[in-house]
């Protein structure tokens, strides 16, 4: 079986940036990679490397969930569930742990970031979180991850220990390769277009856009997002970030190049093109909040996450069987 895997925190409500820098791109994927099954999972237990208020987390998985699926991606095809109801995950992150250095979990710049800004509480779990993720990937022999630029420093350590443990125990892990997308790879905050968009950031924060937002809330943010002040449409991310951003927002729901976008509102000032980006946001999610209204409320949701859990479970059940065999674990 050929395997797309990839996940998502439930941290806070997923953003425009997840949208267009993962779950759009799951989708598109999946109707391109026919002959592929793809398996999401929501990763709670990477939830956790950082505080969390229990019931929000809770309610933030189930809200993923549903988003996942109303995203667009196609049930028949795809295999959904939590990673905290597949134990497998956590058993193979530890063995994970056993052959990672030090050295390599310290050079992760998601920990760099934190440790720099000197944040106190930076946990353990945080620390040694690409053990754990290099375990969700691998459990699964999955062949692509398809991810955000962010995260491919994380898939090369992947890589990195998949070879490592086939050298020293015997060909057991496929070496996984991770799928950016060139385009909305990146989408920035409005207010500030030299930062991510990121779901962790403050839910008051305007330059963000919340995929469960109030659509008038949603034109609202991309009517006033910061630009320069010159009046042009042109892609230019060093000097015109915000405007490149909001092109890239657009490129990314309508498919035209920036070139086509540039000739399209050639003679027309940032107010024109800034009122269409708008409309294009809000029909593109308000057809999605459609969907995901319809399913957080069915009970389809819980069963297709069963359904998920098990055919997972039976996955990576065989797979650590195979590990622990290998590496001298438990009886036989
Ligand atoms: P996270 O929000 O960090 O859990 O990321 C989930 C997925 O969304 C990952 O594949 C990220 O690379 C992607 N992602 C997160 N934020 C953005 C963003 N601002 N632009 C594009 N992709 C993003
Ligand atoms: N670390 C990823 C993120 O922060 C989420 C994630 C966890 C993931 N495990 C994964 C992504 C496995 C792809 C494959 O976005």
């Amino acid at each position: 079986m050929n395997i797309v895997l990839s996940g998502i925190k439930p941290t806070g409500i997923p953003t425009l940036g997840n949208y267009l820098g993962a779950l759009k791109n799951f989708v598109k994927l999946q109707n391109e990679m026919t002959d592929y099954e793809f398996f999401m999972f929501v990763a709670d237990m990477h939830a956790i490397t950082v505080p969390q208020d229990p019931k929000e987390l809770r309610q933030n998985i189930k809200n993923l969930a549903a988003i996942y699926l109303a995203s667009g991606l196609n049930k028949e095809r795809l295999t959904l569930f939590l990673q905290s109801e597949v134990h497998e995950h956590v058993a193979l992150g530890n063995v994970m742990q056993s052959i990672t250095y030090m050295g390599e979990l310290e050079r992760m710049t998601q920990y760099k970031d934190k440790m720099a800004k000197q944040e106190t509480g930076v946990t353990s779990a945080l620390f040694t979180y690409p053990a754990l993720m290099a375990a969700d990937i691998l459990l699964y022999d999955a062949k692509y991850v398809p991810v955000g630029e962010d995260q491919t420093q994380h898939l090369e350590l992947t890589r990195d220990l998949a070879v490592r443990f086939n050298n020293r125990f015997g060909e057991t892990f496929v070496v996984p390769e991770a799928l950016v997308t060139k385009v909305g790879a990146r989408i920035m905050d409005l207010q500030e277009p030299t930062k991510k968009m990121s779901k962790s950031d403050d839910p008051a924060n305007k330059g963000c856009i919340y995929l469960l937002d109030p659509i008038p809330v949603i034109k609202k943010k991309i009517k006033s997002a910061v630009t320069d002040s010159d009046t042009k449409v042109y892609y230019d991310k060093e000097n015109k970030p915000g405007i490149s951003n909001l092109m890239t927002i657009y490129s990314v729901i309508t498919g035209l190049s920036f070139k086509e976008i540039e000739a399209k509102y050639a003679g027309h000032g940032y107010g024109d093109f800034k009122g269409d980006l708008a409309e294009i946001v809000a029909r593109e999610i308000g057809a999605l909040q459609e969907r995901f209204n319809q399913i957080i409320k069915s009970k389809e949701l819980d069963e297709i996450l069963d359904q998920g859990r098990e055919k997972a479970s039976y996955l990576a059940r065989r797979k650590l069987s195979k590990v622990y065999h290998k590496m001298g674990i438990g009886r036989n």
